[in-house]
């Protein structure tokens, strides 16, 4: 199926843009170049699901390097950056069907389109693809070697399926990897979101009332962040052991509905829906600022604020007010989609290249190994390992190693006291 993008003239601007991400994914690098040599992907027909972004197209770029057959879409339409998509599609003989902006009709249509390769491997972000493919496409199921998940939500709607025994093919859960949520979802999100909420608004963090609801991997990154630029953070929690490790962090652990009374900006990073319900934001201050981190759009409750907000306008580029009856006014950024990915520019390259290191670790065992029994399985332990001291060469970082002696110790129990 013919590429479905914005301007394919743009892809030399977008070309030097993968380029200078390339610069900041050495791990990467060197597995593409091990992979060009090996051509281990060969024979593969990988469907890719993800934020269409320069970090990915280095992905692109491994995964075609190792001889696989390539159809990229959106995982988002507000994070896909039309340049890199025609970078992609013109360099890497890919099918890509990606346009920024584009409407929920058109999202799917592109999503369809990268099913049509009619995938042996499938690469999701958010487990959209998965979903539609199980939904819109199920004859191609027992063709899908096996898959990849990239995010916490993607994983949790993958369990939910395999619970429900309607998974067909076995996912390498990338997102649980240590090599990624320790370093993505904390450090890279935890930027991303900063970035976004500051290009948006151009608002000053310190000494502002800066909620985060959902101390998670990313979260505790938000938190850590916005603290670090002397906001006064405020941390909401469902889950008690999370809320307790927030206090002992040294940070306000309040309800929402509290918190939202005095907030300067909320950030969600749940995973869940309504985080940030029509009654909280009922109670925002006037001008307020509300923005989400989590995968989809269901955190902060914007259906419920276009329902019932008595006027509405576009105050800046990305930020969208709700003036509600009752005097209030809420500022909300990227209609509550991802704020890093539609303000910003996403995770930065060198924390990408920690992610999709593993990714394209995880996706050649996958080529290599007969077909995943269905379910959600691990990424091999052996794999973070690897993943992590490439990075630490690439840094040029001497690290300790134990001793034999060290070693047989950490393994014995007979010497104690
Ligand atoms: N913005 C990014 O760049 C980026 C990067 C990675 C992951 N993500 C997404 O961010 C979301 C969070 O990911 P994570 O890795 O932190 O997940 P996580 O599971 O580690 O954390 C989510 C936290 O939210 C809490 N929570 C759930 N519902 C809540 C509610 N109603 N109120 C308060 N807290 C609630 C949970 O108890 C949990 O502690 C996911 O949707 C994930 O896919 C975004």
């Amino acid at each position: 199926m013919a590429s479905i993008l914005r301007d394919p003239a743009l892809a030399p601007q977008g070309r030097t843009k993968v380029d200078f991400a390339d610069e900041r994914m050495p791990v990467l690098r060197s597995i593409r170049e091990r992979l060009a040599r090996e051509r281990s992907l060969e024979g593969h027909r990988v469907a890719a699901c993800l934020h269409v972004t320069t970090e990915t197209a280095n992905l692109c770029r491994a995964l075609v390097a190792g001889g696989a057959e390539l159809a990229l879409c959106a995982s988002n339409p507000l994070s896909t950056k039309d340049d890199v998509a025609a970078a992609v599609q013109a360099d890497l003989d890919a099918e890509v069907y990606a346009v920024h902006g584009c409407d929920r009709a058109t999202f799917y249509r592109q999503l369809d389109a990268a099913l049509a390769l009619e995938p042996t491997i499938v690469v999701d972000d958010g487990a959209d693809l998965t979903a539609r493919l199980h939904a819109r496409r199920p004859e191609l199921a027992d063709a899908v070697h096996g898959g990849t998940e990239v995010t916490s939500t993607g994983v949790q709607r993958l369990r939910n399926m395999a619970a429900a025994g309607a998974l067909r093919y076995g996912v390498v859960a990338v997102n649980d990897a240590r090599t990624k949520h320790l370093f993505d979802n904390r450090y890279g999100a935890g930027q991303n979101t900063i970035d976004g909420i500051l290009r948006a608004t151009n608002a000053l963090l310190a000494g502002s009332v800066f909620v985060v609801v959902g101390f998670g991997w990313v979260g505790r990154g938000i938190a850590a962040r916005a603290r670090g630029m002397g906001a006064r953070v405020v941390v909401c929690e469902v889950d008690p052991l999370r809320a307790l490790e927030a206090v002992m962090e040294g940070f306000d652990v309040r309800p929402v509905r509290e918190a939202a009374a005095d907030a300067d900006v909320v950030v969600t990073a749940t995973g869940n829906r309504d985080a940030l319900g029509l009654a909280e934001l009922e109670a925002l201050k006037p001008g307020a600022i509300v923005a989400n981190s989590g995968h989809f759009d269901v955190e902060i409750d914007v259906a419920g604020l276009r329902e019932t907000a008595v006027a509405t306008r576009a105050v800046r580029e990305h930020v969208v007010e709700y003036e509600l009856a009752g005097g209030g006014r809420v500022q909300v950024l990227a209609e509550g989609r991802l704020v890093g990915q539609s303000c910003a520019e996403a995770n930065p390259a060198a924390v990408m290249d920690l992610t999709f290191s593993t990714q394209a670790l995880a996706i050649e065992r996958i080529a290599a190994r007969e077909r995943l029994e269905p379910g959600v399985h691990e990424v091999a332990p052996d794999v973070d390992e690897l993943v992590a001291r490439a990075k630490l060469r690439a840094l040029g970082i001497e690290h300790d190693e134990l001793s034999e002696t060290q070693r047989a110790y950490l393994a014995s129990w007979d010497a104690g006291t």
